[in-house]
C-alpha cells in the first residue's frame, strides 16, 4: 500500500513539473512569437546585418561643414628659434631684427616628476648661445624684449632621445629576429563615415597606395575613450568581471594604470623600443578623473611635454596652435622622428599616437589636417618604416556630442569607429581574411588579438593559440559571421545588428515615463539632500522597438530592447536610454543612459 501511494505522489509531482515546465516554455514561446514575427521585408535575418550608410548621407548633410577655418597660427608670433643640423638650439636672428629692443631667449628643461604623471619640474632658465647641442628630451623656449622683458615667444622641443640603455642592444637583436613592428595612431571620436567625410584625402590614400582594409563592422565596446582603448590595449573590458577593481568602474580608471598588461609591455619584454604621446593632457586616456602612470609606460612618454607647454601663456587667437606651431604638429612631429629614428638605428619599436583635440568635441574640425595626415602617411611609406610594420590606423569610438549624434547615421556612427589595417608584405598571407572580417561584427577585443598575434609572434595560417584576451578573435584569420554583440563585449546599449522599429506614441509615452523613474531614482540616491531638481519629460524625441537577428535569437533567453530618446527639463538634456523587457519582467533600464547634447556651447 506504501509503495503505491508513493508511486502515486511521485507521478503526481511529475506531471505537475511537466506541466510547469510546458507552461514555462509556452510563456517563452508566446514571448517570442510576439515580437519576432517572420520577415515581411525577405531579409532572412540570420546574421547581424551591418549597417551600411552613404558618410554623405542626404538626412545628415546638413551637418557637415565645408570648408572649416584652416589653422592659422603664423600670426601669433615670429619664428625666433629653430634647431639646426647638429642639434643646437639657435636664434635666428634675421628674424630677432624684427624686434625694436634686444631679445634675450631662454630655454628651460622639462622633467617628470618620480612617481607623478600630473606635474612637470621645468628648469630654472639658460640664456640660449647656439652653442651648446639640445640635450634634454623636452624643453621650453622663451624670448623677452629688453629693457622691458616683455615676453614675445613661446615654444618648445621634443626631441627623441637616445633609446634607453636596457633596451639598446635588445631591440637591434628583435629587428634582426625579423620581428615586426607596430603602429598605431589613433583620432579621438573618429568614427568610419567622419573619417571618410572629413579626410578623404587619407582615407583614399590608406585604402589605394597602401592598401589598408577598412572595417566595417567594427563596433564600440564602452561609451568613451578608456572604456574602449582598454580592451585594445589589454584585452581586458573595462569594468567588467575580468577587470579588478583598481582599473576603475569601467568609464575611468580608479587611480594609477601601472598594472594594466597593455601591450606595449608585452613589446618590450620581446624587445621593442615602446613609445607613447598623447597631445591634450587634460583628458588622456588614463588621467582623466584618474592618476595616469607612477613609472613612464613606455620607453618614450611625451606627457611632460604637453603639460610644459599648457603653463606657457601662449597668446593666440587660434586655440589650436601653441606659439606659431599647430599643435597636433608636435604630436605628430614627434611620432615622426621616433619612427624615423628607429627605423635607421635598426630598432624594432612599438607606438600608439593618440590625437584627441581636433576631433573630441565636433565632427568638422578634424577636415583641417587632411593633406597634413596623408602627407604624414606619405613620408612613412617613403622612409620605408612600413615594409615591416603594421600600421593601424584608428578612433576609439565615434563622436558623442556634436548635433550630428541626433540623427539615426550620427547614433550608428557614434558607436561605429574607423579602423584600416594596413599589413607589410610578409603579412600578405593574412589579405583575403582581413578583407572578409572587414565585413564580420568585431569589436577592439579582436583589435588586441591582431596586435598580440605580432606581438607573440602567431603570424602563420593557423592561429597558435585561440586567443590572448578574454574575447576577441585576431583579424588576421576568419572569423565566423555568426557572433553576437554579447559574444564579443559589445553592450546591448552599442549593439548595431538590432532590426529597428518605430513605436506606437503610446508606447514610447510609457518607456519614457520609466526611464526618468530610473534616472530620478540614481539622482536621489547620488543626491539623497536633494540639492539637484528632479527631471521633468519635455518630450520623447525618438523611440525604437530593438530585435535581433533570428541568427542569434533564441526562445529561452529572448529579450526585447527599446531605445528611448528625451528631453528633460531643467536642464535640456536629451538622454537617451535602452531598456529590456523579457517574458517574466516589464521594460527595466539596462546599461549606461546616455547624454547625447553638450554641457555647455564649444563652438
Ligand atoms: C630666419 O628668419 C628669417 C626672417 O624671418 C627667415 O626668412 C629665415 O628662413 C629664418 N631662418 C631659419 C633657419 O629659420
Amino acid at each position: 500500500m506504501r509503495k503505491v501511494k508513493l508511486v502515486r505522489a511521485a507521478a503526481f509531482v511529475l506531471v505537475l513539473s511537466a506541466a510547469a515546465l510546458v507552461r514555462h516554455n509556452w510563456v517563452l514561446q508566446t514571448f517570442y512569437n510576439e515580437h519576432m514575427r517572420p520577415d515581411a521585408d525577405g531579409d532572412d535575418g540570420a546574421q547581424c546585418k551591418l549597417p551600411d550608410y552613404d558618410p554623405l548621407d542626404a538626412s545628415i548633410r546638413d551637418y557637415v561643414v565645408r570648408p572649416w577655418p584652416k589653422i592659422d597660427c603664423a600670426s601669433t608670433q615670429l619664428p625666433l628659434t629653430y634647431l639646426d643640423e647638429r642639434k643646437r638650439l639657435v636664434v635666428n636672428r634675421t628674424a630677432a631684427q624684427k624686434y625694436w629692443g634686444q631679445l634675450e631667449c631662454t630655454v628651460q628643461d622639462v622633467r617628470r616628476p618620480p612617481g607623478d604623471d600630473d606635474h612637470v619640474i621645468i628648469g630654472p632658465k639658460k640664456v640660449i648661445t647656439g652653442e651648446e647641442g639640445l640635450q634634454s628630451e623636452f624643453c621650453i623656449v622663451q624670448c623677452v624684449e629688453l629693457p622691458t622683458r616683455r615676453v614675445v615667444y613661446e615654444t618648445g622641443y621634443a626631441q627623441v632621445v637616445d633609446v634607453p640603455a636596457q633596451q639598446a642592444k635588445r631591440s637591434r637583436e628583435a629587428a634582426k629576429e625579423g620581428r615586426l613592428n607596430v603602429i598605431v595612431l589613433a583620432l579621438e571620436s573618429m568614427s568610419r563615415l567622419n573619417f571618410m567625410r572629413q579626410l578623404p584625402l587619407s582615407h583614399e590614400y590608406i585604402t589605394n597606395e597602401l592598401q589598408g582594409v577598412v572595417m566595417k563592422g567594427l563596433t564600440k565596446v564602452g561609451d568613451n575613450t578608456y572604456a574602449n582603448m582598454v580592451p585594445f590595449l589589454s584585452g581586458l573590458a573595462a569594468g567588467y568581471a575580468e577587470m579588478s577593481p583598481r582599473f576603475g568602474d569601467g568609464n575611468t580608471p580608479a587611480g594609477y594604470s601601472d598594472e594594466l598588461p597593455a601591450t606595449w609591455r608585452d613589446f618590450s619584454a620581446a624587445g621593442h623600443v615602446t613609445m607613447f604621446a598623447e597631445d591634450d593632457a587634460a583628458i588622456t586616456i588614463f588621467n582623466y578623473m584618474a592618476k595616469g602612470f607612477k613609472e613612464p609606460p613606455t620607453h618614450y612618454y611625451m606627457r611632460p611635454f604637453w603639460l610644459a607647454m599648457d603653463q606657457q601663456a601662449h597668446w593666440a587667437w587660434d586655440s589650436r596652435c601653441y606659439g606659431h606651431i599647430p599643435k597636433f604638429r608636435f604630436l605628430f612631429d614627434y611620432m615622426e622622428r621616433f619612427l624615423g629614428k628607429m627605423h635607421a638605428e635598426n630598432r624594432a619599436h612599438f607606438s600608439f599616437t593618440f590625437l584627441s583635440h581636433l576631433s573630441h568635441e565636433a565632427i568638422n574640425p578634424i577636415q583641417v589636417i587632411d593633406s597634413d595626415l596623408k602627407g604624414l602617411l606619405q613620408r612613412l611609406k617613403g622612409s620605408g618604416v612600413l615594409d615591416n610594420s603594421l600600421l593601424l590606423v584608428m578612433g576609439d569610438h565615434g563622436n558623442r556630442f556634436d548635433s550630428i549624434r541626433n540623427t539615426v547615421i550620427g547614433r550608428i556612427e557614434e558607436r561605429m569607429p574607423y579602423l584600416a589595417v594596413v599589413v607589410p608584405p610578409a603579412l600578405d598571407h593574412f589579405r583575403p581574411s582581413l578583407k572578409a572580417n572587414a565585413e564580420v561584427l568585431t569589436s577592439w577585443h579582436d583589435g588586441y588579438e591582431t596586435v598580440m598575434d605580432v606581438a607573440m609572434l602567431n603570424l602563420g595560417p593557423k592561429s597558435k593559440k585561440l586567443r590572448y584576451g578574454h574575447k576577441g578573435l585576431s583579424l588576421f584569420r576568419p572569423i565566423p559571421a555568426d557572433r553576437s554583440c554579447f559574444d564579443i563585449g559589445i553592450p546591448s546599449v552599442y549593439c548595431v545588428c538590432w532590426k529597428e522599429q518605430e513605436l506606437p506614441t503610446e508606447v514610447a509615452a510609457g518607456l519614457a515615463a520609466r526611464l526618468l523613474e530610473h534616472l530620478n531614482a540614481f539622482i536621489h540616491a547620488t543626491d539623497p539632500e536633494g540639492r539637484c531638481a528632479a527631471l521633468l519629460l519635455d518630450a520623447v524625441t525618438d523611440a525604437q522597438k530593438l530585435l535581433p537577428a533570428t541568427g542569434v535569437a533564441h526562445y529561452r533567453d529572448f529579450a526585447v530592447h527599446f531605445r528611448v530618446t528625451v528631453r528633460v527639463r531643467p536642464s535640456g538634456a536629451l538622454l537617451e536610454g535602452t531598456l529590456r523587457q523579457d517574458a517574466w519582467s516589464p521594460p527595466q533600464v539596462v546599461g549606461d543612459v546616455n547624454r547625447i547634447n553638450r554641457y555647455r556651447t564649444w563652438w
